[in-house]
């Protein structure tokens, strides 16, 4: 397993519409497994293929409490609970709505509240590439729209408002110029 770059706005690649992945083999689950310990080490509780900039329709994530605090602390996580996803979909959601601050490791120290469907489906295959479908409410509804958001090329800044995202859009220009990307 290898740690991976995690690409950041305004990278264009952040925009792409992933593709679909035809089967699920072992250099599929090579890449989650790369794309678990990069999450796990940022730390995060989501992250897309498209941002060690794949451009496939992978998802992983892990919203079990402890792990990415453990894990920043540089202690094993007592458990974790990773969940790999291929070719997510969100196939219901739910009229109730609700409200996390949300983040992105592809736009760090940026938090900003997101309303969203509070409860969702997705149907998706596994790291065994059967075809499965979860309910999932709290953290893990807002986790994986985010994420799912990733492979058509939207970020979480495209639900706020234009002024806020402008004004965070300038701020990492600004910073890549510095960086001289
Ligand atoms: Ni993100």
């Amino acid at each position: 397993m290898s740690l991976q770059n995690i690409i950041l706005l305004p990278d264009t690649r952040l925009r792409q519409v992933s593709e679909p992945v035809g089967m699920v083999d072992d250099s599929v689950r090579k890449l989650m497994d790369d794309m678990l310990e990069t999450m796990y080490d940022a730390p995060g509780i989501g992250l897309a293929a498209i941002q060690i900039a794949v451009a496939k329709r992978i998802v992983v994530c892990d919203v079990s409490p402890r792990a990415s605090e453990e894990e920043a602390e540089g202690n094993v996580p007592a458990e974790r609970e990773p969940i790999f996803l291929v070719n997510p979909e969100v196939t219901w959601v739910s009229d109730e709505k609700s409200v996390y601050e949300e983040g992105c490791l592809s736009i760090p120290e940026f938090y900003a509240e997101v309303e969203r469907p509070a409860r969702v489906k997705v149907g998706f295959l596994n790291r065994a590439g059967e075809r499965q479908e979860i309910e999932a409410d709290g953290l893990l509804a807002t986790c994986l729209q985010h994420e799912i958001d990733h492979l058509n090329g939207v970020l979480f800044i495209d639900h706020i408002s234009r002024l806020k995202r402008e004004r965070v859009i300038k701020k990492f220009e600004k910073e890549a110029r510095r960086r001289g990307d």
